[in-house]
């Protein structure tokens, strides 16, 4: 019998509960493109989407555990050497000594002589070629920027030698140094990573239940994958526990009742630690001892620009693009009646440095963006959180 944490699995391989999407732009599967598109020699492939939409698990897919190579943007620094990394990702030495014997001509008398030798970036791509290897880049937003582009330009060369490789990166953020760079026009594969849809979302649910002789709704797993907000990891943290759930209540319970949803998003965000991100954004940038505005809400509570910003992101339905308009109006339906509001200035502004409040700080604090009108929530698992970890009076 399998268990739950075998076929529900948020940080790795979904072997039990991989599902297959079909990219809405070429109507085929993400497998076959990224398949098509390694295939294609003297290619690089740029593979790009938001945070935990399956990037990684798609290139363990296609590629396959034996034939990847997958280093991160983060193993790069100032000084890292490409090659020196590629070539230890794979067990190669690339400087080193050994010794040799040497016999002296006239005499026949033998000696051991130390040399020292550097693998050749010549050598370390006939290696890679030989042994099918697909290097990927991952999370190549994690490398320093100033490192970005002399990557691109090791790829280059080496791409034109039959060297397979594919960055993996988040939008508009890194994938300049790939997309944009004129050296790789004309050799580059695009793939663009959507998010989840609520149907493919479902899916995870009902095929990892199916296995665990566990029987679900369609309109449950709908709902579940709602609150997914269209990332398949929070979709198999749910699901994992739901099983938690359901085991502690009893060996027999095979059944998920509607009721016990809101206890397992609930207990889903304690894998999640948001609870600076989530204070920083309700405190706002330094008043310098100034005190802010507070206005009065339906619940009889007093709160400042920063903490209804919060409480309007929380709101149903989970939205991960919010503009303006609906951020008005979600704040202003938290408002109790009669009572005065935020002026609509006073919350731009105030958006604005949010933005500039968060965009310096370190990555897990890089949850939202304000730009051209539009509030983005960038991780789902920061708008989950605060639907269902923030509690009230906090
Ligand atoms: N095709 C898939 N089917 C089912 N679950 C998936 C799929 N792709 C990703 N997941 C789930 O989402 C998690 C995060 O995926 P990952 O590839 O690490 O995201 P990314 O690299 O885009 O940040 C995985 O550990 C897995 O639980
Ligand atoms: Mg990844």
């Amino acid at each position: 019998m399998l268990k739950a944490e075998d076929v529900f699995r948020p940080g790795a391989f979904p072997e039990y509960t991989y599902v297959s999407r079909t990219s809405a732009l070429s109507g085929l599967t993400y497998e076959f493109r990224l398949n098509q598109a390694i295939k294609v020699s003297g290619f690089l492939t740029s593979l790009v989407g938001p945070s935990k939409m399956g990037k990684t698990i798609l290139c363990e897919k296609v590629i396959g555990l034996e034939n990847i190579v997958e280093i991160s943007g983060a193993d790069f620094d100032d000084k890292t050497d490409f090659w020196k990394l590629a070539a230890a990702k794979v067990g190669l030495s690339y400087e080193g000594q050994f010794t040799s014997e040497k016999s002296i001509p006239e005499s026949g008398n033998k000696y051991f002589k130390k040399e020292t030798f550097a693998l050749t970036k010549d050598k370390i791509i006939d290696y890679y070629k030989e042994n099918d290897l697909v290097l990927v880049i991952d999370d190549f937003h994690y490398a320093p920027e100033a490192r970005r582009m002399q990557i691109a330009q090791q790829l280059k060369d080496a791409i034109r030698r039959g060297f397979k490789t594919i960055v993996v990166s988040l939008p508009h953020r890194a994938d300049e140094a790939i997309r944009q760079n004129a050296d790789l026009s004309g050799r580059l594969s695009l793939i663009n990573m959507d998010p989840w849809e609520v149907k493919d979302l479902e899916e995870i649910a009902k095929i990892g239940f199916a296995q665990l002789g566990i029987s679900i709704d369609d309109q449950i797993a709908a709902q579940i994958a709602v609150e997914s907000l269209s990332s398949p990891q929070l979709m198999q943290y749910i699901c994992l526990n739901i099983c938690t759930i359901l085991e502690m209540k009893g060996e027999d319970c095979r059944v998920i009742e509607p009721e016990i949803l809101e206890t397992a998003y609930r207990y889903t965000t304690a894998n999640f630690e948001y609870g600076e991100v989530v204070s920083l954004i309700r405190k706002g940038p330094n008043t310098r001892g100034k005190s802010r505005n507070k206005f009065r809400t339906r619940k009889g509570q007093d709160y400042d620009i920063y903490e209804l910003i919060v409480k309007s992101i929380a709101e149903n339905p989970p939205i991960m693009q919010l503009k303006f308009e609906e951020v008005k109006d979600r704040i202003y339906k938290l408002i109790a009646d009669g009572c005065e509001k935020p002026k609509p200035q006073a919350m731009k502004d105030s958006l604005v440095k949010l933005h500039e409040l968060l965009t310096v700080k370190e990555d897990i604090f890089k949850v939202l963006e304000w730009k051209d009108g539009v509030l983005y929530i960038l991780d789902p698992l920061f708008l989950f959180y605060l639907r269902w970890g923030v509690r009230e009076n906090v």
